[in-house]
């Protein structure tokens, strides 16, 4: 065995335990030094071939090695430990593939809104908005909505404890955007709204409307008919078939109730339109008079239409969604289809 100086060995063996970085490399340098095979081990083993005179002195150099070195790396060790590091290998392979970090997306509900928004923003109408906690003015007198009015029973509306309540359509915010702004006007607004209901497949307690209002000199439901079979051409990138039936809201009069073709059958009748072709949309006629002047305009110079439209249903009908409850559920295995 060629000659081994222990005291220049041990000044190096330092060094190196004072670079390392890891606890990996601290094992290597302890095989290195103090393992089996390592020279430490080496040297004792060859002690028996050395002259008596020289045995003792060396076998001496090399345990004191050995318990200086070993002390050395076993404190080394503690630091890395108490830091956190783990024993394992630390070695970073720069060439391994990355992992893909998890994209977030948006949310059907979101992607529709959007596209909604653009549509009517093209035809010259203002997004809006208003709050989701409303006062009963805004939600039902302004709106001709009496006290005695089954929608305002409190099995369908959420009344809180300040005295307000959360709105149950978005209708309230015509009134409120008819106080600060004059006529002609043109706005859109889609948001959250409550009811007390029980859910199923197209009931939520909470879910979207979007409410339209179009107030001028002479605006006419012609115009309604133009604007909403135009709306829904881009929307659903095909012409759609639209009718209008008489119905009833406060708010409004003449009111309808607006259906369009059912796109599931083309308007031959399925599940999904009850066998009729048709399928309800919203709600809509022109402004009454009453909220007019709750909301400081003359209904004799101005006059205008307004509806009102389940949102979660037009993205149902878009994205072809059976169950209204999928939008609020937070199940990501209907949510990353989107
Ligand atoms: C209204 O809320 C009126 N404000 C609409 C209106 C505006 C009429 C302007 C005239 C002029 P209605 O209660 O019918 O109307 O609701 C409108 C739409 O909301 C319905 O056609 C339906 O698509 C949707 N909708 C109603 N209740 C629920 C519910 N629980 N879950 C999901 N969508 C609902």
């Amino acid at each position: 065995m060629a000659k081994i100086n222990l005291k220049l060995l041990k000044i190096e063996a330092k060094k190196e335990i004072k670079k390392t970085e890891s606890l990996d490399y601290l094992n290597k340098i302890f095989d290195k030094y103090l393992g089996k095979k390592g020279i430490v081990s080496e040297v004792l083993r060859s002690l028996k071939s050395l002259p008596q005179t020289k045995r003792k002195k060396t076998g001496e150099a090399a345990n004191d090695f050995k318990r200086e070195i070993g002390e050395l790396i076993e404190e080394r060790k503690k630091i890395f430990q108490n830091a956190g590091y783990k024993i394992q290998d630390t070695h970073f392979d720069i060439t391994a593939p990355g992992k893909k970090p998890v994209s977030g997306h948006l949310h059907p509900l979101t992607l529709a809104r959007k596209e909604v928004e653009e549509i009517f923003e093209n035809m010259g109408f203002s997004v809006v908005e208003g709050p989701e906690m409303e006062s009963e003015w805004y939600n039902f007198d302004a709106l001709n909505i009496p006290k005695d009015h089954p929608a305002r029973d409190q099995w369908d509306t959420f009344y809180l404890e300040n005295g307000l309540l959360l709105r149950t359509h978005t209708s309230p915010v015509q009134v409120r955007y008819m106080e600060k702004n004059n006529p002609p006007l043109r706005i859109i607004t889609i948001g959250r709204v409550f009811r007390h209901e029980a859910t199923d497949a197209s009931h939520e307690v909470n879910f979207y409307q979007l409410d339209g209002l179009m107030v001028g000199k002479d605006v006419n439901v012609a115009n309604f008919k133009a604007v909403i079979q135009e709306f829904f051409r881009r929307f659903f990138e095909k012409p759609v078939k639209i009718r209008l039936i008489p119905s009833f809201f406060p708010f409004v009069e003449p009111g309808f109730q607006v259906d369009m073709t059912c796109l599931n059958c083309e308007g031959k009748g399925c599940s999904v339109c009850s066998q009729t072709g048709w399928l309800e949309m919203m709600g809509a006629g022109m402004v009454h008079p009453n909220v007019f002047k709750n909301s400081g305009l003359n209904p004799k110079f101005w006059q205008g239409w307004a509806f009102g439209m389940g949102f979660d249903r037009l993205a149902m009908m878009k994205y072809k969604i059976n169950d209204i409850r999928l939008f609020y559920s937070g199940d990501l295995r209907f949510l990353n289809q989107f």
